[in-house]
């Protein structure tokens, strides 16, 4: 019998509810997908409560939307598969994050799209919030994906690294020997930063196959001091999210430069400064040897230059796609919440405590019923 689940998406970008249809029954199948764009008057309000820190009065009003877009978004992924909503087993949705702080006091990482309100106008159980039982076990609640990468990626063959490139990058390394454990983290900002960049400077919402910052020249002293961050420095378990790296944070970094640099050698700083921090991320990998291929997904692996500027700094390492093994790169986020939709409904822990350094393995997410 088929085990039909929908996974939404919404990542630190803030550019759109990835929606998936996927059947666990046998080996995950992706049946549909769609992504909703958030409306660009809906994404500033949403840019505006993340810069805040703060609760604004309407903070409601943009979750009640947020829950509209992610209902419009399952009818779309529904539609585009002609199944039922009484078809789905359940709805996993992560929501859009507003503010990620797993080391805070207390510890809190808080996503709009209300999961409840998503369960009652779609009709359809959904689970959300599943990052805090990985936060109340001691862990950072992120990343999530490394244990549905080890499910699809994990070799006996080679030792394999996955890196998502969204706003931050995460990376995944899959020890090819049993007895290892899978490990990941953020290793710092992918496209964030280059995005609100160009959207300062241009308006555009990101640097199309990062041609502006092709045009520009890196900085080396800048390279320096954005490196020398204390999370890029640190080590793991750590995530991060737009409360470190924002704009405010390219902004003290130049002041601290001092001269004026040409706006497209800032932007192709922060391509190298993506490459580069990666990079010393993948020095941290758990195997005797560097992995032996590294596997990309996410809005980033479309940017031709960032790929090239991450294979220079891999010292040639092989990279592709995970499309070349037969996962669309753009959909894997979005697959991830279905899978760990279904883990919840089967009562299955789904963290990994030797990436997010809970004390234990947790069943994650909270089930509302559809009525
Ligand atoms: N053709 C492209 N060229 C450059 N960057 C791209 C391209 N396509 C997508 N992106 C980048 O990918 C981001 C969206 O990726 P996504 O995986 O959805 O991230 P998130 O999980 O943070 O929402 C965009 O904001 C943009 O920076
Ligand atoms: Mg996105």
């Amino acid at each position: 019998m088929a085990r039909l689940f929908i996974g939404l998406m919404s990542g630190t970008s803030v550019d759109a509810i990835d929606a998936v249809l996927m059947d666990f029954s046998a080996s995950d199948r992706l049946i549909a997908h769609f992504s909703q764009p958030i409306d660009p008057e809906l994404k500033s309000e949403i840019n505006r409560v993340i810069a805040a820190r703060a609760w604004p009065q309407d903070t409601a009003t943009l979750d009640q939307r947020l829950v509209e877009a992610s209902v419009q978004a399952i009818h779309r992924v529904l539609e585009e598969a002609s199944i039922r909503a009484d078809q789905i087993e359940a709805v996993g949705s992560h929501g859009q994050t507003v503010f990620h702080d797993p080391e805070g006091a207390p510890p809190v990482s808080i996503q709009l799209g209300n999961a409840r309100e998503i369960a009652r106008t779609a009709g359809i159980p959904t689970v959300g919030n599943f990052r805090q039982a990985d936060i109340d076990a001691g862990g950072q609640g992120a990343p999530l994906a490394c244990a549905y990468h080890a499910r699809l990626f994990r070799s006996r063959n080679e030792d394999r690294a996955v890196l998502n490139l969204g706003g931050i990058a995460n990376l995944t390394f899959l020890p090819s020997d049993p007895s290892l454990d899978v490990t990941g983290f953020d290793t710092g900002p992918a496209n964030t930063l280059s995005d609100a960049w160009i959207q300062h400077c241009q308006g555009p919402d990101f640097d199309h196959d990062g041609e502006w910052a092709k045009s520009g020249t890196v900085n080396r002293n800048l390279l320096d001091q954005m490196l020398e961050d204390p999370y890029i420095e640190r080590s793991p378990p750590k995530s991060a999210g737009r409360e470190t790296f924002n704009l405010t944070w390219l902004r003290t970094r130049l002041a601290r430069h001092g001269t004026p640099l040409a706006h497209e050698d800032v932007q192709a700083t922060l391509v190298e400064l993506t490459a580069r921090s990666v990079a010393l991320g993948m020095q941290a990998h758990p195997g005797s040897s560097a992995p032996a291929r590294v596997l990309l997904c996410g809005g980033g692996s479309n940017n031709a230059y960032l790929v090239s500027r991450l294979e220079h700094a891999m010292a040639g390492l092989p990279v592709e796609r995970t499309d070349a093994h037969g996962v669309p790169s753009k959909w894997l986020e979005a697959m991830t919440f279905a899978w760990l939709a279904k883990q919840a409904l089967d009562g299955e822990p789904a963290n990994l405590p030797s990436v997010t350094g809970a004390r234990r393995a947790v069943v994650l997410g909270e089930v509302h019923r559809a009525k």
